[in-house]
């Protein structure tokens, strides 16, 4: 699917959609939240407050909650998935742990979100998007006396031994992005064998995908292979870090929304995402510290998300990578070559 990123936005915040305070509680919602914390904070706060529903958020990776809502298939106890990469959502969507649903806010949606809706059977929808590449801590990479990486390439410099970590694609949306890159970008047997060569620099597999984003910026690591949004958030507060979108060219998620097949709350669910595809909604992000850029046409793009349209993107496949025998069989190659190998 080819994405196309406009850049002037038109910043029409705060058409409210559900104006007015709610006179009283309206039932229950169960959240799994696929984002950081405190844009799921802020997110289940807001809700809570507009419509009277009380909002029982837990935050997880993509992988984790896939895995969960499949677990807990013959007895759900999750309502709504909001956000986390989209590849997960569309496997969901073809196992059919997830409801099809066509909202009124389709309309004011950018392509590349409705995209995504077409791919999952409407059992998905994109709320944001965001380009995978790296961050690094310009002190570290100054005292190893290397030149500032810049592509993919520069990541096996047997000087950064042991100094790169990025998550375990099984758990995190944004590892299985950078696997699911590389085998796009290099072709399947040169993307594992970059894979291979890379681990001999991993420290560390993390749980969570923007972790080692965080790492970097405190110094613990030189780099961290996340979504470039989630290293800006360290950067724009004044921390050594450097937001690189790889050089040879790279991948990028559509984190996308579902709702849970035999949803007790179904109906709180259909109105949490009418209400998530709001302009007003979708701005919560930014203040939350979350960069992406959101799917509505009239939401405003924070000026500090990542320039998209100045990358060079690939043309992700999200049928193929997203769909279940593809996902599977990429994450047991990547245990059994990459994760089981010694360094
Ligand atoms: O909220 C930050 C973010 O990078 C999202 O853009 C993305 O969808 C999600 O986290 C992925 O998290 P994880 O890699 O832990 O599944």
């Amino acid at each position: 699917m080819q994405l196309k990123f406009w850049l002037g936005a038109s910043v029409l915040a705060t058409a409210a959609m559900f104006g007015s305070a709610p006179a009283s509680a309206q039932g229950s919602l169960v959240m799994y939240c696929g984002v950081q914390e405190e844009w799921c904070r802020a997110m289940s706060t807001a809700f809570e407050k507009e419509t009277g529903i009380k909002v029982a958020m837990t935050r997880k990776s993509a992988g984790e909650v896939y895995a969960q809502v499949k677990a807990e298939a013959s007895n759900p106890r999750g309502d709504i998935w909001w956000g986390g990469t989209g590849d997960p959502h569309l496997q969901a969507a073809e196992e059919g742990l997830t409801e099809e649903y066509e909202s009124a806010m389709n309309k004011d949606l950018q392509d590349w979100s409705l995209s995504q809706w077409k791919a999952a059977k409407k059992r998905a929808i994109g709320i944001y998007a965001g380009a995978l590449g790296f961050g690094f801590n310009t002190q570290l990479i100054k005292e190893k006396g290397l030149a500032d990486p810049k592509c993919w390439a520069d990541l096996l410099n047997p000087k950064l031994k042991d100094d790169v970590q990025v998550a375990d694609p099984n758990s995190s949306g944004t590892a299985y992005t950078l696997l699911a890159t590389v085998v796009q970008l290099m072709g399947e047997d040169k993307g594992f064998d970059y894979l291979r060569a890379l681990h001999k620099n991993v420290s560390q597999y993390t749980k969570s995908g923007a972790a080692p984003a965080k790492a970097a910026s405190l110094g613990e690591t030189a780099v961290g292979i996340v979504f470039i949004h989630d290293a800006v958030v360290f950067a724009v507060q004044g921390d050594p870090i450097k937001p690189v979108a790889p050089c040879e060219g790279t991948g990028y998620e559509i984190g996308s929304m579902s709702i849970i097949k035999g949803a007790r709350n179904l109906e709180n669910a259909k109105k949490f995402y009418d209400w998530a595809l709001t302009p007003a909604a979708q701005a919560l992000g930014a203040p939350a510290k979350s960069y992406q850029v959101p799917s509505n046409k009239n939401a405003p793009i924070p000026p500090q998300a990542p320039k998209m349209s100045d990358m060079k993107l690939i043309n992700y496949d999200f049928v193929k990578y997203g769909s279940s025998a593809e996902r599977t069989r990429l994450l047991t190659k990547w245990d059994k070559e990459i994760k089981a190998q010694p360094k």
